[in-house]
C-alpha cells in the first residue's frame, strides 16, 4: 500500500481549521516535522518533552491517521545540552540508549484499530537520519566519534529493543546520486548482516524541476528494494527557484548569505508564471506515474509540507525567498 504523508506541526494542528481540512481530506499519515526530533523531545538528562508529538499522535488518532516517527538520531538535532557533553563514552551511550527507550516506548503506546486490527499509531521511525556523507563515507558526528564507526548497527538494535512492532528506516537525502546511494546499499547491506532490524529507505526527495532525473530517481528504487527494504520517499517539495549549488542537496549547514535580497534569485515575489507551473505541474505528474510503476516497491510518500506558505524552502538555502514547491499555494 502506498501511504499519502504530509508533514505537520503541532501548533498548526492546534491552531489552523484549513490545515486540518486539507490533511482529512487527502492523506492518510503525517510526519512532524520537528516535534518528534532529538532537540524537541531530549531537554535534559532524564528529562522528556513528549507534549507536541503527543498533540499529533492524538490527532492522528482521532482521524485514523498513521504517524511516521522523524528521527530518533540526527546530527543537526542535538540537544545544546548533550552536544557540549563531557562525561565517558560509556555514558554517552547510556543517555543515548534510554532516549530511544524512551522515546519509542512512549509513542508506542497509542494505538488505532485500523482493518480490524489493534496496532500502534506509530508506523515507525527514521531511526538514523543523514549519515552520510555525498562521497558515501560516514559523516563525522558525535555519535560516530563516541560510539564508533558500527553506531549504526548499534542504535537500530536499541530502536528494535524497545519498540519491536515498528518499522525502522534510514533516511538521507541525495540517494538518488551514484556515489551516496552506494555508501547507503552498503550500510543497509552491513546493518542486515550483522542482524540489525532495517526495514525501509528513506529517499528525502528535495527535488528540483529536472533535478534528479526519472532515470536515477529508478535506479535508486530498484537498487534499495533489490536488498529487501521497502523504499519510501520522504520530504518531497520541488524547488522552483534558482538553485545556489550547482548540485541538489539538502546540507542544512550551508550559508548564502550573499544572495539574500538578490532579485535574480528570488524571481517570483509575487505568484508563479503560468509557464513555470506547468512545468512543476508536469514534473509531479512524471515523478508519480514512476511511483505508481513501482508502487509494489514503494510503502510511503511523504511531502514536506502542506501549503508553499509554511515551506522551509522560502528561507533555504537563501532566507526571504518566495517558492512554490508543494501541493496547496499559499490560499491552500
Ligand atoms: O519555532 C522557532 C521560532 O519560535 C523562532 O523564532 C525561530 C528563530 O530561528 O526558530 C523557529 O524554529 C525553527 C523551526 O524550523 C520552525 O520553523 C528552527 O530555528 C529551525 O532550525 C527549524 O528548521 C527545521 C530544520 O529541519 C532543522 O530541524 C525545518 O523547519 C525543517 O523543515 C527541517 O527539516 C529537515 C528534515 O528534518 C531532515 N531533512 C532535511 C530537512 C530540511 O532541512
Amino acid at each position: 500500500m502506498c501511504i499519502r504523508d504530509r508533514i505537520v506541526s503541532a501548533q498548526k494542528l492546534a491552531t489552523n481549521t484549513q490545515f486540518k481540512a486539507y490533511l482529512n481530506n487527502d492523506f492518510n499519515s503525517v510526519t512532524a516535522e520537528n516535534d518528534m526530533k532529538m532537540r524537541s523531545i531530549f531537554i535534559g538528562p532524564n528529562n522528556y518533552d513528549f507534549s507536541k508529538g503527543d498533540a499529533i499522535i492524538s490527532y492522528a488518532k482521532q482521524n485514523g491517521f498513521r504517524v511516521f516517527g522523524h528521527a530518533l538520531i540526527w546530527h543537526s538535532s542535538i540537544p545544546d545540552w548533550l552536544v557540549n557533553f563531557t562525561g565517558t563514552d560509556m555514558a554517552f551511550e547510556e543517555l543515548i540508549e534510554t532516549y530511544i527507550k524512551e522515546t519509542v516506548a512512549h509513542f508506542s503506546q497509542e494505538k488505532i484499530i485500523l482493518n480490524g486490527q489493534e496496532i500502534s499509531v506509530v508506523a515507525g521511525w527514521d531511526v538514523v537520519n543523514e549519515a552520510l556523507n555525498g562521497d558515501g563515507t560516514l559523516r563525522e558526528s558525535i555519535f560516530l566519534k563516541v560510539l564508533g564507526e558500527n553506531y549504526l548497527e548499534t542504535v537500530y538494535k536499541m530502536a528494535e529493543k524497545y519498540d519491536s512492532n515498528a518499522d525502522l528506516a534510514y533516511n538521507d537525502y541525495n540517494l538518488c546520486k551514484p556515489k551516496k546511494r552506494e555508501g547507503a546499499v552498503k550500510l543497509i547491506k552491513s546493518l542486515q548482516k550483522n542482524g540489525a532490524k532495517i526495514n525501509s529507505v528513506g529517499i528525502q526527495a528535495h527535488w528540483q524541476l529536472t533535478s534528479p532525473t526519472l532515470e536515477e530517481i529508478e535506479t535508486s528504487i530498484l537498487a534499495f528494494s533489490e536488498l529487501g527494504v521497502k523504499v519510501m520517499f520522504t520530504e518531497l517539495d520541488i524547488s522552483v527557484l534558482p538553485n545556489p549549488w550547482e548540485l541538489s542537496g539538502a546540507e542544512v549547514t550551508q550559508n548564502f548569505k550573499k544572495f539574500e535580497g538578490d532579485k535574480k534569485m528570488n524571481p517570483f515575489p509575487e505568484n508563479l508564471p503560468d509557464s513555470v507551473k506547468e512545468k512543476l505541474a508536469k514534473r509531479y505528474e512524471n515523478i508519480f506515474k514512476l511511483f505508481v510503476k513501482h508502487k509494489d516497491k514503494i510503502s510511503r510518500v511523504t511531502f514536506w509540507g502542506v501549503t508553499d506558505k509554511f515551506s522551509w524552502l522560502n528561507d533555504w538555502p537563501i532566507k526571504g525567498r518566495t517558492n512554490y514547491p508543494l501541493l496547496f499555494d499559499r490560499n491552500y
